[in-house]
């Protein structure tokens, strides 16, 4: 939650204040078209902007959403899996599978977002009672289960605590290699929010994110240096409302909740919409720019704990005998965001 930048001015290299500013290069993300829709897992904690999320990828005739899973983050794990019934029933996508996942991180501990996101992850909003169930066999298997099944590889979306996949990783590698990507809402070239070095994603299970980030498995990192131009207004929340359909309603009654807050603490008048940053890259192939980054997870129990450490500089890389592990988006054009996020969601229920 930042105030708003306007990126048109910013031109095609990203303005982070860092010492070494990477080149947007080709992304390494597979994206879906209508032809061939892209086969997508969405790991979530929702959450406000997990909803315009899921919303998005049900929206997205370039994507073939195979399930939802849960992670303890934002809210408790048990709300915030009622909370992906009910969103998913709202957009009329019951037959969409839907799991739940860990409680809190790999070691126990437990952070939440309750103060952004409401005690319910979903702000003030009522939604309608799903005549769904989450899947006895959990988010793990569940995960496993449909990457085994699944004829061609598949991605996965983790806009949460990154504590579901690293478990994943550990408990069924042999399924995990059917991963394709994994383009992941979470981490920060510059400054956290949750803590000034860290963003909540990530410092929420740090270990999980070390293990993630150490896999091999090709990752997109969808950070705050570019969630936060992928702002949202009362004018964005306007044109949702205007479209007239039930689940654009709720699109903007959950923005507008979190412009509240920002309102209050900061005087913004925007909101950054992180987690369908995440979706939007797989759905739009030049929508978002990415820069190749060696990212490093601060496990350590001292300030920096949940840093995403991001190196785009190639001598250093060298000289460090490391190659980059990431795409790590840079530059999202707000306006194309926008327009993405409104269009979806008129073509839902
Ligand atoms: C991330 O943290 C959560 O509060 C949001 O849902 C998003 O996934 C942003 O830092
Ligand atoms: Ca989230």
């Amino acid at each position: 939650m930042s105030a708003g930048h306007n990126v048109e001015d910013w031109g095609a290299v990203h303005a982070i204040p860092t010492y070494h500013k990477a080149p947007a290069s080709p992304r390494t993300a597979p994206f879906g078209t209508r032809e061939r829709p892209l086969p997508l897992i969405i790991d979530s904690d929702p959450g406000l902007d997990d909803a315009l999320a899921i919303g998005l990828a049900c929206a997205s005739p370039e994507l073939r959403l195979l399930a939802v899973t849960t992670v303890g983050g934002n809210a408790d794990v048990h709300r915030c899996t009622e909370n992906a019934l009910r969103l998913l029933h709202a957009y009329g996508r019951d037959d969409v599978p839907v799991a739940e996942g860990a409680a809190g991180a790999l070691l126990g501990s437990v952070v939440r977002a309750t103060e952004v996101h409401g005690e319910s992850g979903i702000g003030n909003t009522q939604l309608d009672p799903a005549p769904t169930t989450p899947r006895p066999e959990g988010a793990v298997a569940l995960i496993a289960r449909l990457l085994a099944e699944s004829p061609e590889p598949v991605a996965i979306a983790p806009i949460g605590p990154l504590t579901n996949i690293a478990l994943l990783l550990r408990e069924y590698p042999r399924q995990a290699s059917k991963i394709s990507h994994l383009c992941l809402m979470g981490g920060s070239i510059g400054e956290g929010n949750t803590t000034s070095s860290a963003e909540f994603n990530i410092v929420a299970d740090p270990d999980a994110a070390d293990v993630v980030f150490r896999s091999g498995i090709p990752i997109t990192m969808i950070g705050l240096d570019v969630t936060h131009q992928a702002l949202l207004d009362r004018e964005a929340t306007a044109s949702l409302r205007a479209t007239g359909t039930r689940s654009a309603g709720i699109a903007a009654e959950l923005t507008d909740f979190a412009l509240d807050r920002n309102r209050e603490w900061s005087g913004a008048t925007t909101t950054a919409i992180h987690d369908a940053v995440a979706v939007a890259h797989l759905v739009v192939p030049d929508l978002v720019a990415v820069a190749p980054y060696h990212v490093a997870v601060d496990t350590t129990h001292g300030p920096a704990r949940g840093r995403t450490v991001c190196d785009g500089l190639p001598y250093r890389l060298q000289r460090d005998g490391r190659t980059p592990n990431a795409d790590v988006g840079i530059v999202i054009d707000r306006g194309r965001f926008t327009r993405l996020l409104v269009d979806a969601f008129s073509r839902l229920p």
